[in-house]
């Protein structure tokens, strides 16, 4: 396992669940991860020569890659190359994520509906395409930027006076020049992923996430705060077959056409608007928080299901079918988040708090953390998702917030954790 989130430490958690318990590396890993298997502290995500080493050493059998750094830097490349199956794209293939122009050529080339875009390099053609956009327009830094590369403009006025700032200051976020510029849309949003092995792919259960720090979507962009799955309230059954047809079958279609051999998690992020589905962005890993609130509800054997990809043999025996119950998962950050990444020190393990309430079924991802005997230091930024099952939406709300609350009693005098207090609320008002 590739990685230091709360992504891996849900996928560490699920694949522990296969039959027979694998083995489990987790590098560098974190608090939760080290709960599964062994951590690798010392073995950087991105470090291809030494995932190779330390994987050769140990045996490993598949590699499972998280963050999008490490398929950029070609983690997936170099283990391949060392005879290790991995689950995770060549850097090729995950351009569909840290290049968003080749993202949008891809989706023109396939025929993938997504927004209109144009692609600038400086000041000057960012002032003459911005003429095209005059009802709102989005500005995207073409390159990695954790988040911080998209900005929703009100108008072309807006946006170009960002450019000029990112030109002048030579400051675009992510360290290039290209930035896509694309019309904005209106709809509701909603979260896809595929496992592919290459040449087939099997969609996962939808979710929604909230991208921004405060309630009512007030507050700026964050790596998410929180997530539902399934996505009750803006997806039924013929809006996801829609989607497959028209997204991810064009994908696969364009994957294969490229010669990328993509094995690995195709991510859709996806606005429902009034002209149909439309694309806004790939992402070529697992989502955070999606997977957090979707590997839950997955029934069967993760090891099994992405061993299979990895080695380009999915076939109908392996397809994946999810609970029916609802899992809502609430993000606990440090103070300061996004802005800051302040740590959290001796923070009390997830598990004690939940102890007096009888059989919840709640469970929590730890972020960026270590262990030191069984309390957890915590880098700061994310901290720990807390995820909670219920027979629709309302009951695993209140579990979920039941469950945070309970655990923020738990914490050492001193330290303060916050979250936002509307995960999942829009699915349950949309049920009355
Ligand atoms: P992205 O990283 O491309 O998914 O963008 C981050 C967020 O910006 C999305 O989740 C949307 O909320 C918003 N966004 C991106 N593209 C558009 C668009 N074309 N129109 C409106 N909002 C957008
Ligand atoms: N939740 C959005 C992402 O993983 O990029």
């Amino acid at each position: 396992m590739v990685g230091s989130g709360a992504r891996e430490h849900a996928l560490a958690w699920k694949l522990s669940q296969s039959s027979p318990a694998p083995e489990l590396f987790a590098a560098p890993g974190n608090a939760g991860t080290a709960l599964h298997g062994t951590n690798w502290p010392d073995v950087a995500a991105t470090s291809s020569p030494q995932l190779l080493k330390r994987a050769l050493e140990n045996g490993i059998e598949l590699a499972v890659i998280g963050p999008e750094a490490a398929l950029a830097a070609g983690v997936g490349d170099a283990l391949r190359a060392g005879g290790i199956p991995v689950f995770g794209p060549n850097r090729s293939g995950a351009r569909l994520e840290s290049s968003k122009a080749y993202a949008k050529q891809f989706m023109l080339r396939y025929g993938i509906p997504t927004a209109r875009h144009r692609v600038v390099r400086d000041s000057r053609s960012a002032r003459r395409a911005l003429a095209q956009f005059e009802s709102g327009v989005v500005v995207k830094a073409d390159g990695l930027a954790a988040g911080k590369g998209v900005v929703v403009c009100a108008d072309a006025a807006e946006a170009e006076a960002l450019l000029s700032q990112w030109y002048e200051q030579r400051a675009v976020p992510g360290g290039g020049c290209d930035v896509v510029l694309e019309e904005k849309l209106e709809g509701k949003e909603v979260s896809v992923m595929a496992v592919v092995d290459g040449v087939r792919l099997f969609t996962l259960a939808a979710a929604c996430d909230y991208k921004r720090a405060g309630d009512g979507d007030s507050g700026p962009n964050t790596g998410g705060m929180g997530a539902y799955s399934p996505a009750i309230d803006v997806l039924d059954e013929e809006g996801m077959r829609q989607l497959r047809s028209r997204v991810f079958e064009p994908a696969l279609e364009g994957l294969k056409r490229e010669g990328l051999d993509y094995r690995g998690c195709l991510y859709a992020g996806i606005m429902l608007t009034k002209r149909g589905p439309m694309v806004l962005e790939f992402n070529a890993r697992f989502g955070d928080p999606e997977t957090q609130v979707v590997l839950p509800r997955l029934r069967g054997d993760l090891v099994e299901l992405l061993r299979a990809a990895a080695q380009g043999k999915l076939d109908d025996g392996l397809h994946p079918s999810f609970s029916e119950q609802t899992c809502v998962g609430v993000v606990l950050t440090s103070e300061g988040y996004p802005l800051h990444a302040q740590p959290a020190h001796n923070l009390p393990p997830f598990g004690e708090a939940q102890a007096g309430i009888e059989g919840m079924p709640v469970v929590a991802f730890w972020g960026a953390s270590s262990l030191r005997g069984d309390r957890v230091d915590a880098a700061g930024g994310r901290v720990l998702t807390v995820c909670a099952f219920g027979d629709g939406v309302e009951e695993a709300r209140a579990r979920a917030y039941e469950a945070c609350a309970a655990y923020h009693t738990s914490l050492p005098s001193g330290v303060a954790l916050r979250y936002r207090s509307d995960i999942a609320s829009r699915a349950s008002q949309a049920l009355h």
